[in-house]
């Protein structure tokens, strides 16, 4: 990473007495503080509604810290930081209240030497994003001199194409593209960034990275838990919206994009963007065969019992709001032409795991088991929790006799890390620190990713699903294994 750019801010963060603030973002600042990449002219700006002291909010946010970390408390590091958070009390609302912001914004200029550089972070409920940017618009930013204002938007990014267009109008009204940094986070877990470098540095895996080589491929992300205390939210929103509009579409484009010309931010994003455009539309014609939707019920067994998802807390009890999704996505170009990319999330599955599973074209059978399959190459990503890369090939079975099996090499990238794998949001908040948005979506990368999630939820609306029909606890509906078993394939569980 690059040290010389002068890195000096005031980082505003609305929504500081939040869920994701107090897990993610404080501690990934602490992170930072600790490996010595923040520079004395830091400050952090904690807004929320509740009436607090900065004395009082410095004292949550150090236990936030201490529990969510990866490094060790330490009292020096926490003493240079601590004193440079302010807290404010005010209702996102009140445009009095912004006046006032302007005003100790100005004063943390002065006396912290910030240079009136701005980070704006909306860690808060998407409803709030566009009254938040519209008042900063109207009493605190001003374009001065050299200072440069930049916001991250945390997703979901409206909840259709139509309001993802309106809150983007809103936004360029205040902020230029380059300075608006819409969050997915995957982007910034580690073997992610790596899926080019695999792809793009390593010359046996590029010439085979096609529809001649490349039988299909799987992006699975499975989580263990229901919808906890996110009830309220995940009504409207589903597993379509979110996590497959941003998150899943995001590898989809990361695995299926042409080498870029360039390292630099928008090459890559040219081409990530080239994959969403070119994405069979799925509507009400073919959205029988290519699409599975699902609704966990409830389960008990010896060891453990769920609940329903329509008996969670904050979630209509006739909801037809699906927790499970899964898809047979066509990207329709040369490289890719007749490759099914099979996509599938949910919730209270039986583990937590991300992981992209390219398997090969078999091999003819012509010189070994005519009689039975060799088993494919498969080329396994993962993404979390576990990091690293699996590779599963044929090799013979020592003894007497020809007997050929599938072997593994396992490259277990967190295993070598330990904690010192960085989290995703330390690499976000340093890079919107540094003005680079190479792992932030990009305006038409939203916008095409809605587009195609939009046909689908369309065509949804057009007939009611058959709610709950998957036990919480089990790997989804069996709709989704006959999604596969059509097409003489399954899921592959590692
Ligand atoms: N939590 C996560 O792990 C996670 C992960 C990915 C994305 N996100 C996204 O991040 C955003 C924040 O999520 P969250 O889980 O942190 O939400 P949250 O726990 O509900 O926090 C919401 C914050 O907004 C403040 N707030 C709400 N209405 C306000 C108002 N009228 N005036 C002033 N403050 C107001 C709350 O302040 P008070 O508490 O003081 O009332 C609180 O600080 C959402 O867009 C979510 O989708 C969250």
């Amino acid at each position: 990473m690059d040290t010389n750019l002068d890195l000096s801010c005031t980082l505003v963060i609305f929504g500081a007495t939040g869920d994701l603030t107090h897990r993610k973002l404080l501690p990934a600042i602490y992170n930072l503080q600790y490996q010595k990449l923040l520079p004395e002219s830091f400050i952090i700006m904690a807004i929320g509604r509740k009436n607090k002291t900065s004395e009082t909010y410095r004292e949550e946010a150090y236990k936030a810290i201490k529990s969510f970390s990866r490094f060790p408390m330490e009292k020096e590091i926490w003493d240079d930081m601590s004193h440079k958070i302010y807290y404010k009390s005010m209702d996102f609302l009140e445009n009095e209240k912004y006046v006032e912001l302007e005003s100790s914004l100005k004063s943390i200029d002065d006396k912290h030497n910030t240079k009136g550089n701005r980070i704006y972070y909306m860690a808060v409920a998407p409803e709030n994003f566009e009254p938040i940017i519209d008042k900063l618009h109207s009493y605190v930013i001003k374009r001065e001199g050299k200072t440069w204002h930049r916001v991250v938007i945390e997703k979901p990014f409206g909840k259709d194409l139509e309001s993802a267009q309106y809150l983007n109008s809103k936004i360029v009204e205040v902020f230029q593209e380059k300075n608006t940094y819409r969050i997915d986070h995957y982007l910034g877990k580690e073997m992610l960034q790596n899926i080019m470098v695999l792809r793009f540095a390593n010359m046996f895996f590029e010439p085979l990275w096609n529809s001649k080589y490349i039988d299909s491929i799987q992006i699975s992300s499975s989580e263990k838990v229901g919808v906890e205390d996110r009830g309220g939210y995940y009504e409207k929103a589903g597993a379509m919206r979110d996590m497959v509009q941003s998150h899943m579409l995001q590898l989809v484009s990361l695995i299926g994009m042409e080498p870029p010309n360039d390292l630099d931010t928008e090459s890559i994003r040219n081409e990530k963007v080239k994959v969403l455009k070119a994405l069979k539309k799925i509507t009400q014609e073919n959205i029988e065969e290519n699409t599975v939707r699902g609704q966990y019920g409830a389960s008990q067994s010896d060891k453990e019992s769920f609940l329903g998802y329509r008996e969670e807390n904050r979630v209509s009890a006739i909801s037809d709001t699906e927790t499970y999704v899964a898809l047979k996505v066509f990207i329709e170009n040369f490289r890719w032409a007749g490759v099914p990319f099979y996509i599938r999330t949910g919730k209270r599955m039986p583990e937590k795991s991300t992981e992209i599973i390219i398997q090969f074209k078999s091999i003819e059978n012509i010189l070994y088991f005519k009689e039975k399959a060799l088993q494919p190459n498969l080329l396994v990503i993962r993404i979390q929790p576990k990091e690293g890369v699996f590779f599963q090939f044929n090799a013979k079975e020592p003894g007497t006799q020809q007997k050929i099996i599938p072997v593994q090499m396992d490259f277990c990238q967190n295993c070598r890390m330990g904690i010192n794998s960085p989290e995703a949001y330390e690499r976000l908040i340093y890079d919107v620190m540094r003005g680079d948005s190479t792992l932030f979506a990009r305006w038409d990368e939203v916008e095409y990713s809605w587009r195609f999630v939009d046909n689908i939820l369309e065509a949804w609306r057009n007939q009611k699903p058959d709610f709950p029909n998957y036990g919480a606890g089990t790997w989804g509906p069996k709709e989704a294994d006959i999604l596969l078993n059509k097409d003489k394939r399954s899921w592959i569980n590692i």
